[in-house]
């Protein structure tokens, strides 16, 4: 089996964004340690804290996120850092030519019941002779990622990982804490029955979705004709993984619940790395309206409306949007 270098390197890879990836899967393999030891590392629970986006924190997203930023900031190949976790960019290397934006650990409200949980990353090139210390340098959009990922921390730790010429499966092998690569170039089936939303917002979605959905849900006798099956883990990096390896559509559509957060998944660590995966799987990552990485942010903590997956069930949801 390939290891992560070697692979890389061949697909052409400049070594100092590769020993960039190391060093952000230097701090995945420790998360997945963490993780893995559950209530017995005494870090399961909640913070007494919340981010800047008014959620709890729990330990282990407090934990993780120092991990990632420590690891990144010290290896001297970041120039600033974007992270779920904290208020504002932190400058790095000024020398350095790669930013990183991660949610360190998406889904951390699984933890506490030992269900999955993974780490989001995005990777771009900084601007030349940008400083450090001036967020204005993630502005940019999906598009411009150099590279995506994530780690799922699941009953064995899956890396997902693309530069921009395909999307590959690595596995850890944690007897010598290695990444392999278990599967080349994974595609997402054209078809899917399969959708992935939280349902208990139905009454908040706009008439579009709101008509999707139950056009879904009317199965063999409504006008789609045939049975739709649903799955939602409450962890977009296990529901992507699952979309990855099977197909399927998952959304977090914009609603109405809280007039001042119409969207849930935030643009730069969330929906631009798993665009990035998914189309380069063969799949769609759009808004509804337009194509998520051709978004240009002007937050570091935007929110966006997510509709991914499947490319002929993507192309029919977001018909029901014209
Ligand atoms: O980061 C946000 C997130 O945890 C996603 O990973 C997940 O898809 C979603 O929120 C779950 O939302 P809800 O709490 O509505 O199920």
């Amino acid at each position: 089996m390939r290891r992560l270098p070697p692979v890389l390197l061949e697909d052409g890879c400049p070594r100092e964004l590769i020993s960039l990836i190391r060093t952000v899967l230097a701090a995945c393999k420790e998360i997945s340690f963490r993780v893995g030891q559950g209530a017995l590392s005494g870090v399961l629970g909640s913070t007494l804290d919340e981010n800047i986006q008014g959620e709890t924190q729990k330990k282990l997203d407090v934990l993780t996120n120092q991990l990632l930023k420590d690891i990144l900031l010290e290896s001297g190949y970041v120039k600033a850092i974007a992270s779920e976790e904290e208020d504002f960019t932190v400058a790095g290397n000024p020398d350095a030519n790669y930013i990183v934006a991660f949610d360190p650990l998406d889904g951390s409200s699984n933890t506490d019941i030992n269900s999955l949980v993974g780490t989001i990353f995005s990777i771009m090139a900084a601007p030349e002779g940008s400083d450090p210390a001036d967020p204005s340098i993630f502005m940019q959009p999906g598009k411009n990622q150099v590279a995506a990922g994530y780690v799922l921390y699941g009953p064995s730790t899956v890396l997902a990982l693309t530069t921009g010429k395909g999307t590959r499966f690595f596995t850890l092998d944690k007897t010598h804490g290695t990444f392999l690569l278990t599967q080349d170039f994974a595609s997402v089936p054209e078809e899917t029955s399969e959708f992935a939303i939280n349902a208990s917002n139905q009454r908040h979605w706009q008439p579009a979705m709101q008509n999707y959905i139950n056009d879904l849900i009317a199965g063999v006798t409504g006008p789609r004709g045939r049975n739709f099956n649903m799955r939602w883990i409450a962890a977009m990096v296990g529901d992507v993984h699952r979309v990855l390896c099977r197909g399927g559509i998952f959304t977090y559509p914009t609603d109405t619940k809280d007039p001042n957060k119409p969207n849930k998944l935030r643009l730069l660590y969330e929906a631009n790395p798993m665009a990035m995966l998914i189309e380069q799987a063969g799949g769609i990552a759009s808004t509804g309206t337009e194509r998520i990485m051709d978004i240009q942010p002007d937050a570091i903590h935007q929110r966006v409306a997510v509709i991914l997956g499947s490319k002929n069930e993507v192309e029919t949801c977001l018909s029901y949007h014209k």
